[in-house]
């Protein structure tokens, strides 16, 4: 659920007309709900009342220092893949040591910020990582914590939407070699082993490819266990879908109980998850400016101030978002029209033959677009990236002001 509807045929986030973050902020601009970040956050924080939980937010869904300043004050952690995203989550008040540091390629100079400022675990992908963090952490004499990064193998066939959690792609140790790195790791004089962990891939929508993975985890642990290696935690990343189009994932108190179910036997183990879009996706939307409407034989063509540059999940994906207008029309014909960018590539478009009653000059919301959104915009055909604006109530706060002509060359230099 979230707090983006219609109020008298106008589209509200919250108490705040859309409208007038447009007159206020301009477009395009992402604008996210706070109550619907809180209550996300809050469906997986209370969702296993009986376990010791960590939510671990994965950064990369959206790492606005607003929103991670939001989610730390509610005690969240976070899920960390870069030295840049670390900065971000203390930048924003976040807590070091509910950080998990994933990624197969950490540099030295990652792990030895990241020793420094005492993180919780970093999420291990590969044996010569692991010999790497042993080495950085006896040079500055800190013991550090880490977990192994599992690869469960899922079978493809029955869940054929899983990419991450198989053997042919580059995340994650063979569940099979797993036992003889946690002895590598258990023998290392600046290792402390704590966890296991595995993350199997995104926008999921069932519970059961959660299961077979977890299932393949608790017998590795209690082969570990059989060796004299003792886990406290169990992360099983993230992945929990959304509904983007009529899709019916597990509510996360529902996929929580299922996983608390078979934690039964083990007791000594904390529990960690690592949501990033099934916090924030549908707490955003990406608002836009219809600049023309272009009627053709074939197709129409909305041309918005919003492009791939901005939302690229469309184009690189073919992923679908809902596209709905800020104000209802009655009096207009809708047509069907592809929204597209000004962007100049074929590839350039938000959505394809959506039924729309518009004008040149109205506003349309690319909905579910808080996740995965502002954090893989980029400057192409140097475009200004977006504002951010996060309403709260009847209030509406600009959390990243729109880019400045200067920033797009900031850092350039002409040449003598
Ligand atoms: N943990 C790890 C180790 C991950 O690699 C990811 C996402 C997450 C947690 C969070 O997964 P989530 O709960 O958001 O599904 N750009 C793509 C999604 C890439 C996800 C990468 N890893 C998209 O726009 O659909």
């Amino acid at each position: 659920m979230d707090y983006f509807n219609y109020q008298n045929q106008n589209l509200f986030a919250e108490g705040v007309a859309l409208a007038d973050i447009a007159a206020e902020f301009g477009t395009p601009t992402y604008v996210y709900s706070r109550a619907t970040i809180e209550r996300h956050y809050k469906a997986f924080a209370e969702a296993a009342p009986s376990r010791d939980l960590l939510v671990c937010y994965a950064v990369k869904a959206n790492s606005n220092i607003a929103l991670l300043n939001l989610l730390a004050r509610l005690g969240s952690g976070f899920d960390i893949v870069s030295e840049g995203e670390l900065r971000r989550v203390l930048q924003a008040g976040g807590d070091a040591k509910k950080v998990v540091f994933s990624g197969v390629g950490k540099s030295v100079t990652e792990i030895e910020f990241a020793l420094q400022t005492g993180i919780k675990c970093f999420n291990v992908e590969s044996i010569p990582e692991l010999e790497r963090i042993q080495q950085v952490a006896s040079r500055l004499n800190i013991i550090a914590p880490i977990s192994i990064r599992v690869n469960p193998d899922i079978d493809a066939k029955t869940h054929p939407y899983i990419s991450t959690g198989l053997k042919a792609n580059k995340f994650g140790i063979d569940i099979n070699d797993a036992l003889a790195m946690y002895q590598q790791a258990d023998a290392a004089s600046h290792l402390k082993v704590c966890g296991v962990d595995c993350h199997i891939g995104s926008q999921l929508t069932e519970t059961q490819p959660f299961l077979d993975a977890l299932d393949k985890l608790l017998a590795l642990i209690d082969k570990l266990a059989a060796v004299g290696i003792h886990l406290s935690h169990i992360d099983i990343g993230g992945g929990l879908g959304v509904p983007y189009d009529g899709e019916t994932p597990p509510h996360p108190a529902e996929y929580a109980a299922k996983v608390v179910e078979k934690l039964a036997a083990y007791p000594q183990l904390s529990l960690i998850f690592e949501p990033g879009r099934a916090i924030m996706a549908n707490a955003g939307v990406l608002l836009t400016k219809v600049e023309y409407l272009k009627p053709g034989q074939e197709k129409h063509f909305a041309i918005v101030d919003a492009a791939m540059n901005d939302l690229i999940r469309p184009a690189l994906y073919s992923a679908w978002q809902s596209i709905i207008p800020v104000q209802q029309k009655s009096d207009v014909q809708a047509l069907t029209y592809d929204v597209v960018g000004p962007v100049c590539e074929t590839g350039d478009f938000l959505g394809k033959d959506r039924a729309l009653a518009i004008e040149p000059g109205d506003l349309l919301v690319v909905r579910s677009a808080g996740a995965y959104g502002f954090t893989m915009s980029s400057n192409y055909n140097s475009r200004p990236r977006a504002a951010e604006v996060l309403v709260d109530g009847d209030r509406s706060y600009l959390v990243r002001q729109r880019e400045q002509w200067q920033d797009l060359w900031r850092g350039e230099q002409l040449v003598p």
